[in-house]
């Protein structure tokens, strides 16, 4: 008879326990034990999964021939780029985003757009014919010669195919719903999710098949896959976006094989993910007339370049408390911004409702943002509008003092290569720094005063 044994795994970050903790020492969080099965029966039968397939026997580090790998294209050169350069072989990659945000047609897709390799793609959310006909809506035309599909959560059996056909590529929709032969818990709860993916992992790094896990993530971050998983992968991806708008970000958060900085654009037509290659043409707004409370920010998203139209809405506060409200921006940092205005420019805002809003449902870290906000708030609160062809790079402090930002030749070119005639920008931005061959105008400034004087002139 097999040995069954319980363990306990904390819901929020996996750790294990042999006993029920209240409060979990790991991360804290109380009330988040939960009990699960775990029956390590019979391991010869299960183990066989693809030990049989390949061998490992240890090696020397300098008897390892090192054999630079070509990198498969996704057919997106947006992914591409955010996995340092294409998929590499025995590579495990994580996708994970909130349910509906496109993980499933973006992996689709690129299970069909990649030309000359054997592909298999196994679902264990959908069944065979809303693949094909979600295929044939992203596709109508396109016979992918070797796109196969495989509806099975069980690893084993999984495996069983995977000997069969020997794909070159494997995408798994999702690691939440695959089950192990091996533990007696449901499919989804914490050790499966790990047994699984660490299945899958070896099954990478023997047989140098690069592997796609897509995995989801509640609104609350309360499902613990993908953060444990975040430890097994090579390469976690992120893939954001608001349900409303039609723009989706993927993100690196770990890589193992490049910079974790980088960040891809698409955006989810009726007719599938189309990537966007220049960001700033969709988040500038086209107008024709000029409004108050709009301002465009030179930002950097990771080594990418962006020109973000920044509105803000400033009016006097009707009800006894004023509302302060951002979109895709820190609310706390936007109070923070509100308040050296008003100590250093003198504007009551304290009794102003203040709303902000960045374009295209993107949010924003880059403190090189904040110049943007105070202009886009000063502009809406003296209703005179900014010109278009002015935009703005630099970090406010608490004193006022506009602080230098990273690099700023970056973004000096981008702007004036989309056409910006004037740059706000930190004076210390400026050391050192030789314009040439620039038509755009710098305006350099060292306190947040000055930037009202230069904008709203009295004249
Ligand atoms: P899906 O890839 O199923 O999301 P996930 O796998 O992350 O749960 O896609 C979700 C949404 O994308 C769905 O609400 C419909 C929309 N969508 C489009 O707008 N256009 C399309 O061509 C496709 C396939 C989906
Ligand atoms: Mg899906």
């Amino acid at each position: 008879m097999a040995k069954s044994k319980s363990v306990f795994f904390c819901k929020n970050c996996g750790y294990q326990s042999s006993q029920w903790l209240g409060k979990c020492p790991s991360c804290n969080e109380w009330n988040s034990f939960e009990e699960e099965i775990i029956d390590r029966g019979e391991p010869a039968k299960g183990k066989s999964n693809f030990a049989q397939i390949i061998q490992s026997s240890p090696k020397k580090i300098e008897d390892i021939s090192l054999v630079e790998i070509p990198r498969i294209h996704s057919g997106f050169s947006e992914l591409d780029n955010v996995l340092g350069g294409g998929i590499v072989a025995g590579s495990i990659t994580l996708l994970g985003g909130e349910p509906g945000i496109g993980k499933s047609t973006l992996l689709l897709q690129v299970a069909i757009q990649i030309q000359h390799k054997r592909i298999l793609y196994i679902s264990g959310e959908e069944s065979e014919t809303q693949l094909k006909m979600r295929a044939d809506r992203l596709f109508p035309d396109m016979k992918p010669e070797e796109c196969y599909v495989l509806t099975e959560t069980n690893t084993q059996e999984i495996f069983n195919h995977i000997k069969n056909i020997q794909p070159q590529i494997v995408i798994i929709d999702s690691i939440q719903t695959l089950q192990s032969n091996l533990l007696d818990s449901a499919a989804g709860s914490i050790s499966q999710i790990k047994e699984c993916a660490a299945e899958f992992q070896h099954y990478a790094k023997t047989s140098a098949v690069p592997v796609f896990l897509i995995g989801h993530i509640t609104k609350d971050g309360s499902l613990a896959g993908p953060k444990i998983l975040e430890h097994i992968v090579d390469t976690v991806l992120q893939f954001e976006g608001d349900q409303h708008y039609g723009y989706r970000i993927v993100r690196c958060i770990k890589n193992r094989f490049g910079s974790t900085s980088e960040l891809g654009i698409f955006e989810m037509r009726n007719n599938g993910l189309r990537e966007v290659l220049n960001p700033s043409e969709i988040l500038i707004a086209d107008r024709d007339e000029d409004f108050s409370g709009s301002a465009i920010a030179a930002v950097l998203e990771g080594t990418r370049n962006m020109m973000i139209e920044i509105q803000a809405l400033v009016s006097s506060a009707v009800y006894g408390t004023p509302q302060r409200s951002a979109t895709g921006y820190d609310t706390r940092r936007l109070n923070m911004l509100l308040a050296v205005l008003e100590k250093r420019c003198h504007f009551k805002l304290g009794a102003k409702d203040v709303f902000l809003n960045i374009a295209g449902g993107i949010s924003v870290d880059d403190p090189a943002i904040n110049l943007a906000i105070v202009a886009a708030i000063l502009s809406s609160a003296t209703d005179i509008p900014l010109d278009i062809k002015t935009c703005f790079a630099g970090e406010m402090g608490l004193n006022g003092e506009i602080r230098p930002v990273s690099r700023i030749e970056q973004r000096i070119a981008e702007a004036d290569k989309l056409g910006f005639k004037r740059m706000f920008l930190s004076k210390y931005n400026l050391k050192g720094f030789t314009k040439e061959n620039l038509k755009i105008q710098l305006i350099p400034i060292t306190k947040v005063e000055e930037i009202y004087h230069q904008l709203f002139p009295v004249d």
